[in-house]
């Protein structure tokens, strides 16, 4: 199947194959990323453009990398240093960057929407790299990327994710990917942070922590995003850990091969020990790097590749 899209929206409106695709992308980029000339030619001669009008390490600088092992010319702005300060609006920012010739644009932005706006109005292509609690795909992307060189196949396969889920976008797309996959996951944490209509997401919804963990092959810590809550949620962090923070007891109740996993960033002590982090079953960094490989497939797919280009230039 050729690849068609021009936006990279949401992973809820992703085909499996069209993951499976991406997937099968990034696989061929991150072996040409093992050497010792890490650079493909692929995107020569164009510009993208990372608007990134909410904070971000891990996304931006992925992205960042991910277009340079392209070849592509990437300038990066962030909400501080760009005229949004002064009241500019979304729409005349991204209209000037594309009458700056930029080829295209990936954008965080704190409001739910805004990637389908600028789709809706830009003629280039346009990437969400996070946008609200709403979706962030390429994080959905490397994190089943991970899961499946770790595990193979997901069908059938037991994933817990553990913490804020409500406020998540990390969650969201993870869960859309995870259910086209056929794994069987579950949402656990406070009552107050995992509602249960989650459920028609077509995962599980769970509060008991310990029947929840019972030999996942899977657990993805989420923070508390305290950004996006207007209200607290729970009593004290200190309550959070307690009863939800994975530690060495709680981590034993997994299935012994369990991978643990987590976009990031961390807060060390509160979702998640730091000896567990930075423990053998952790693959948070794996995670991080897998991340280079995802980016290059969807910039390069959204800018017109074919799969087949990736596989003749290995
Ligand atoms: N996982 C993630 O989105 O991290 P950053 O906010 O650092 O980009």
């Amino acid at each position: 199947m050729p690849w068609t899209r021009r936006h990279l929206l949401t992973l809820e409106e992703l085909t499996l194959d069209e993951i499976d695709q991406i997937h099968t992308t990034a696989a061929a980029f991150k072996r040409t990323l093992k050497r010792s000339v890490k650079k493909v030619p692929a995107l020569r001669g164009k510009t993208i453009v990372n608007l990134f009008l909410e904070p971000s390490t891990r996304t931006r600088m992925a992205f960042d990398m991910a277009a340079k092992r392209l070849s592509a010319d990437v300038i990066s702005l962030d909400g501080n240093s760009s005229s949004t300060t002064k009241g500019e609006t979304l729409r005349d920012t991204a209209e000037n960057i594309q009458a700056l010739q930029a080829d295209m644009i990936v954008i965080r932005h704190a409001a739910a929407g805004s990637p389908l706006y600028l789709s809706n109005i830009l003629n280039i292509p346009v990437i969400n790299a996070g946008d609200g609690a709403h979706e962030h795909p390429t994080q959905g992307l490397l994190d089943t990327f991970t899961m499946r060189e770790h595990l193979g196949s997901l069908k059938g396969r037991r994933v817990v994710i553990l913490g804020d889920i409500l406020f998540s976008r990390v969650a969201r797309s993870n869960i859309h990917a995870l259910t086209k996959f056929g794994a069987d996951v579950t949402v656990v944490g406070p009552s107050t942070l995992v509602p249960e209509w989650f459920a028609a997401l077509g995962v599980k919804v769970s509060h008991d922590l310990r029947s929840a963990l019972a030999d996942a092959e899977v657990v993805m810590l989420l923070r508390i995003q305290h950004e996006r809550q207007s209200r607290g949620m729970f009593p004290s962090l200190g309550e959070y850990t307690s009863m939800f923070g994975l530690n060495k007891t709680r981590a034993s109740w997994l299935n012994p091969k369990a991978i643990i996993m987590h976009p990031g960033p961390i807060n060390r002590g509160v979702e998640i020990d730091s000896d567990l982090a930075d423990g053998e079953r952790s693959v948070i960094l794996e995670q991080v790097t897998n991340g280079i490989a995802v980016r290059m497939a969807v910039l390069y797919l959204c800018s017109g590749g074919q799969p087949e280009y990736v596989h003749a230039t290995e």
